[in-house]
């Protein structure tokens, strides 16, 4: 696995293989380290696949954003891809990154070979979920980061999860910077529902989600599957939010499977 900084302009990313190109956006707060199981496990000789820090995230810079809008990010995807001269890519959105690949869908079709939304769902926050963005910008703000990772990480790994995903999940939270945090949570909350999206894709369309996941239950990634016609759902055992890290074999199986429907 190598780290190229500087692709398509400012982001920097984690790579690994030749040929036809996978991306992988990260969740939030995290960066592209969350996947570094399917950089090693799905790269090879004919698939290059490329974990993306989005801008203020892992070692791509922060731009001065006040609210990082989920466009603003699928921009950013999109100006990478373009640099690469592959055309077409297999895309795949882990939750805050599945926001990033749906809005991406519904402006760049025509860039996606396919689709893979993982714990993640089209809507947009509810009223209450949006007010939970604020606090949780005040609490990060006013207790740090390790507050922060002291209250999400319940949430996003199931019970069982081990010690060193727990550890690598809490590297990357507490490793992302205040703003960069902050603006995260202001782009999520404004971000518009895309569920019509889901009823126009082209393209093969997987859906994975942990099953033991709580922020987007399994329930989410049904909805989605049945406004999906070309849609797939995989249910991965043993795993919750953070099912690439948890259960790393199962996602990785996922994914191949999918992308071999789209080649
Ligand atoms: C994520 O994992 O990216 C977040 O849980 C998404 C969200 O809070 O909506």
């Amino acid at each position: 696995m190598r780290r190229v900084d500087h692709l398509g302009g400012r982001m920097s990313a984690l790579e690994a293989g030749e040929g036809p190109v996978a991306v992988l956006v990260h969740g939030f707060p995290l960066d592209a380290r969350m996947w570094t199981d399917q950089i090693d496990g799905l790269a090879g000789p004919s698939r290059r696949v490329i974990g993306v820090d989005l801008r203020g995230h892992g070692r791509s810079p922060w731009q001065g954003d006040e609210s990082h809008a989920m466009d603003v990010f699928a921009d950013d995807v999109v100006g990478l891809i373009g640099s690469l001269g592959e055309g077409a890519v297999d895309l795949v959105g882990l939750s805050m990154g599945g926001y990033v690949v749906l809005a991406l869908a519904e402006r760049r079709p025509d860039l996606i070979r396919t689709l893979a939304l993982v714990d993640t769902r089209a809507t947009a926050d509810t009223p209450e979920g949006k007010a939970g963005r604020d606090a949780t910008a005040a609490g990060l703000v006013a207790n740090g980061r390790a507050w922060l990772a002291e209250t999400l990480l319940p949430r996003l790994v199931a019970d069982g999860a081990s010690a060193i995903v727990r550890g690598r999940m809490r590297s990357m939270i507490e490793g992302q910077s205040f703003e960069t945090i902050v603006a995260d949570l202001a782009g999520m909350r404004d971000r518009p529902d895309r569920t019509a999206v889901l009823g126009g894709l082209p393209v093969p369309v997987g859906v994975i989600v942990g099953e033991d996941d709580i922020l987007t239950p399994p329930s989410d990634a049904e909805t989605m599957v049945e406004l999906c016609s070309t849609a797939e759902l995989t249910v991965v055992p043993d795993a919750g939010h953070m099912a690439p890290m948890e259960a790393p074999g199962s996602v990785n199986d996922a994914l191949a499977a999918l992308w071999s429907r789209g080649s």
